[in-house]
Formats: structure tokens, sequence, C-alpha cells
């Protein structure tokens, strides 16, 4: 990482850096975000910087690419990592600290918690990327504990993932509140992810059809439209729009993601997609305000 002369950004790698830090704050009877991120960052997680800066006095921002999260078959080894160009971000967004430990700081030798949430970890795609949210839930309640924000920001790009924190923070008493933020999107429609990297030129041309198809099937739902119909029907569309696999597209309650019985719930239809190599994950509110 490197600090230039300009930089305002302070970055620690160990926890008694940032509970020293974060203290500090405190006794200045400063308010503190948390927006926790595996790097690579783009305008989504940008966003997530401006929202956190908006709410609270001091922003940390966390960069760790969480090892327990993918699968052996997944892209733990691919994943996008700038770690200059991520602290240069950070640093011309404002924000006061990086919290960047190593995987040993994280995961020390004979670390044997995991946190495993029953219900929403095992559905969608917890159902797909077995262990996925137990990594997500054990490395999230440690950046909350490690941190001690008053805030922590999460996107509701990743919303299953949301859900699951704030089950997560209510079940273990986390004193924390959880923000969610809406996804950011590129022009024509396509969330950004630091995965999106992984598409060919061709391949991004397609990609927005994931938006375009979750739109579609969300409106003829909240029409009245059959909710499993509706459903399988994105499912071809995505499939006729290039996606090679779909895992799912599904219907769920916005708040407990039970499966949707009625368009008139508040509800979310969320899908996942391969694109070429790149799995995508995308959702949708079934009306607007919600
Ligand atoms: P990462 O994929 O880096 O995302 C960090 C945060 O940015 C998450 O809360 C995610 O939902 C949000 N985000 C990503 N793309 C977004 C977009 N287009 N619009 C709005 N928000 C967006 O999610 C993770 O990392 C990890 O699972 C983590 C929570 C850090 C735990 O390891």
């Amino acid at each position: 990482m490197v600090a230039n002369n300009t930089s305002t950004l302070i970055a620690v790698r160990d926890v008694d850096s940032l509970r020293r830090r974060v203290k500090a704050w405190r006794r200045e009877g400063k308010s503190v975000a948390l927006v926790p991120t595996m790097g690579a960052l783009h305008k989504g997680h940008l966003t997530l910087m401006d929202r956190a800066q908006k709410m609270a006095d001091c922003v940390v921002a966390s960069l760790f690419v969480n090892p327990k999260q993918f699968a052996p078959s997944e892209d733990f080894a691919a994943y996008p990592r700038q770690e200059n160009a991520d602290f240069e971000l950070l640093n011309s967004a404002g924000v006061h600290l990086l919290f960047a430990p190593d995987v040993n700081v994280m995961y020390p030798a004979g670390f044997s918690t995991n946190i495993q949430i029953t219900g929403i970890g095992g559905i969608l795609d917890g159902a797909h990327r077995p262990g996925h949210f137990d990594g997500v839930s054990t490395v999230v309640a440690k950046l909350l504990l490690q941190t001690l924000p008053d805030i922590a920001l999460f996107g509701e790009k990743d919303y299953q993932q949301l859900v699951l924190i704030r089950r997560l923070v209510a079940d273990l008493n986390i004193p924390v509140d959880i923000i969610g933020v809406p996804t950011v999107r590129e022009a024509d429609g396509l969330a950004l992810s630091s995965r999106n990297a992984y598409l060919t030129p061709e391949e991004r041309a397609k990609a927005p059809a994931l938006y375009a198809t979750l739109c579609a099937a969300a409106k003829s739902i909240a029409e009245g439209g059959d909710i499993a119909a509706v459903a399988a029907a994105a499912k071809a569309a995505l499939l006729e729009s290039g996606f090679r696999q779909v895992d799912y597209v599904e219907a769920r309650n916005a708040d407990t993601l039970a499966p949707l019985t009625s368009g008139k719930e508040p509800g979310r239809v969320l899908a996942a997609a391969f694109m070429g190599r790149a799995r995508l994950i995308d959702n949708v509110p079934l009306s607007p305000q919600k």
C-alpha cells in the first residue's frame, strides 16, 4: 500500500491498531461507521463509503478477501486484487481508516469458530454455494466485533447477505445498526460488481439481460402473475439471452426470504446465473418503494 504526502487515509493491518483508533474517536465523542469490502473497489463500494460519511463522523473501510466464503472450486485465487488502487480510491473518498488484515490476523492458527445461520444461510445462494454464508457470517461477526461501529453498511446488490447479516446481529445482540444501500448500476442496468471484470466484451454486452429480466418478472408478479410461472419464464429468458447456466430465479419475501405467496407482499425477485465464467447475482424489489 502506498501512502503518499496527500494521504489522510490511515491503513492498519492488526486488530489492536484498529481498536486504538476507534477508541480515540470514541473519546472525542465521534460516531463510527464500518464498510466491509473485499476490495477491487468500484462505484458501488464508493456509494457505501459516501453514505457512511453522511451518517457517521468517522468511516472505517475493511479490505479482506475472505477465504472462508469461497468454496475450493471457486474463484478465491483469481478474485481481483488491487490494494494500491483501492487505497487511493478510499483516500479520495475521504475514508478515515482502512483495516486490511492478513489472513493470519483474521484466522490465526487454531481458529475454530464457524457461525452458521440456519434457514437463510442454506437457501438460494446458500444452496448453490455450500458454506459460503458460514464464511460471510463468521467474517462479518469478527469485523463488527473488532471495530464495534455504530453502524455498518451493506449493499442490496447482495440482498441475501444483507438479510443474513441483519439476522446475525439480531441473534447475537451485536450492538450495531445495519444499513442497506440500493444497488448501483451501469447505465444499461448491469449491477456493478468486482466480478464483471471476468466478462469478455461479448458477454458484457449480453449481461444487462439479467436486470431487464428481473424487472420484467417483478412487474408481472406485482400485477398478479402466477409466481412460479413467471419465475420459470424468467429462467428461460435468461438462457435465451446467453446465460449458460441459471442457478435460480426466485421471488421471496423481502424481509425473511421465505417463498413469496402473493404479489401484494413486500417482495424481491433474486437470481444467480453464469455468463461465461462470471457468476452474476442480482435482485430487484417487486414494487419501486421496497
Ligand atoms: P464485496 O463484494 O467487496 O462487497 C462489499 C459491499 O459492497 C457489500 O455490502 C456489497 O453488497 C456492496 N456492493 C457491491 N456491489 C454493489 C453495487 N453495485 N451497489 C451497491 N452495493 C454494492 O460483499 C462482500 O464484499 C463480502 O461478502 C463481505 C461483506 C465484505 C464479507 O467478506
